[in-house]
């Protein structure tokens, strides 16, 4: 869909800047005309000529430049465009964009284009994360901007953190799909599990473990951002329901497996994230189980039923492996005793892993393939990863 539009890209002052480059470089090789508005602070960090001889246009950087082809340039800028991509964008810029600030001329331009602008982040993340610029943020989305939230990784202070420009893939397929094209799971049907099953003791008490549901509802939303329909099963987290998508809740691992049975009668891929229970109690007391006299308790624990050992279809199947030891070798059992197409192993132990937290350190394993271990990622990015060897398979 690129081909022949303008696309607007703006540059603001982060050491991402660079990155800047590569993403004119991809934008104008896919046939876009990339006309380049950089502010004062991102000429720190890159020059315009740079710009220029990668998209072969003149880079406006200057409000008042007499000798610009642009009539009343903003104003001309922002009717041209096709879309407008700020990448990156400064938690100050985003800021002038949510006060409706028109200081320089890229924030001129946003505030005077009636096409699609989308937007991605980046910067420290105690900046990012700060109220300040969550409520700006919420108010451009709100508005109707397209925000692409800053990946997990190293930051300039050399900590690590949520805050890194995402993939450059990511950033030029969200342009692709504001301008009408379609993402590369249009018209696929998926399923994904997410979140900690629940079985019940008693009528107060149940067991469970530590899953936020944070896995699964990143690669259902990553799904369908790629033109999927998502069928989404969550056993019960404390996430708000995504949009665009079905929802149905559940509570314990029997419940899930017939969910999961109902939903991938039409489906293309299931993709179990969640963490299932591989034993119930035998029996669920009726009323609360009493403290009494006695020092100890015994419970007898019957198996749940295994949902992706046991489901049938002829679809693309993917699970997931949480091991505290040897992730590949166990990994490798499961994929072969539960007949799947790909695993990932999730380490559990790795920092910044596993459960309930926005990162995730897997390594992806697929049937008949090599093991190809990832770095410590954003869980967006690793759902991202898988939902690209889905789509291999599907021939997309
Ligand atoms: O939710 P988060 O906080 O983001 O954490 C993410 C996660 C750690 C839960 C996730 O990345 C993960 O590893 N999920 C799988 C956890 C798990 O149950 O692993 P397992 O090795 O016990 O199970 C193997 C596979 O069989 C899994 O795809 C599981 O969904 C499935 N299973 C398990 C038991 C069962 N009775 N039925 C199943 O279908």
């Amino acid at each position: 869909m690129l081909k022949g539009k303008t696309v607007v890209l703006g540059i603001t002052g982060g050491i991402a800047a660079y990155k800047a480059a590569e993403i004119a470089s991809k934008l104008t090789q896919a046939g876009a005309r990339v006309e380049v508005v950089m502010t004062d602070a991102a000429m720190k960090f890159i020059t315009p000529l740079t710009l220029r001889n990668i998209t072969g246009r003149p880079v406006v950087t200057d409000m008042f430049e007499i000798n610009s082809e642009w009539s009343v340039e903003h104003i001309a800028l922002s009717e041209a465009a096709d879309a407008v991509l700020i990448a990156p964008a400064t938690a100050n810029t985003i800021a002038k964009f949510a006060l409706g600030i028109a200081d320089n001329m890229l924030t001129s331009v946003v505030l005077a284009t009636k096409a699609p602008v989308i937007i991605a982040c980046a910067m420290n993340d105690n900046m990012y994360a700060n109220p300040a610029t969550q409520e700006n943020i919420e108010k451009l989305r709100d508005r109707g901007f397209k925000i692409i939230e800053p990946a997990y990784g190293r930051l300039a202070s050399g900590k690590q953190g949520k805050g890194r420009l995402t993939d450059l893939e990511t950033i030029i397929r969200k342009v692709d799909e504001v301008l009408g094209g379609k993402g590369d799971l249009t018209g696929r049907r998926i399923v994904v599990t997410a979140g900690v099953t629940q079985e019940p003791l008693d009528p107060v008490r149940h067991l469970g473990n530590r899953s936020s549901g944070k896995m699964g509802f990143a690669i259902a939303e990553a799904a369908r951002d790629r033109g999927a329909d998502v069928t989404l099963i969550a056993a019960p987290v404390s996430l708000a329901d995504p949009a665009g998508m079905t929802v149905v809740h559940v509570r314990t691992a029997a419940q899930m497996k017939a969910a999961v049975d109902k939903a991938v009668k039409q489906a293309d891929a299931l993709i179990m994230a969640a963490a299932v229970a591989d034993y119930q109690p035998k029996t669920i007391a009726k009323g609360k189980i009493k403290k009494e006299s006695k020092d100890s308790l015994t419970l007898e624990l019957v198996r749940t039923p295994d949902i992706l050992g046991e489901v049938k279809g002829n679809f693309i199947k993917v699970g997931f492996a949480a091991e505290s030891e040897d992730p590949v070798g166990n990994a490798k059992k499961k994929l072969a005793s539960k007949k799947l197409d790909m695993i990932v192993a999730n380490d559990i132990t790795a920092p910044g892993s596993g459960f309930d937290v926005d990162t995730n350190k897997v390594t992806i394993i697929e049937k008949g393939g090599k093991a190809e271990e990832l770095p410590l990622l954003s869980k967006r990015e690793v759902a991202e990863k898988i939902l690209d060897r889905v789509a291999k398979r599907m021939g997309r």
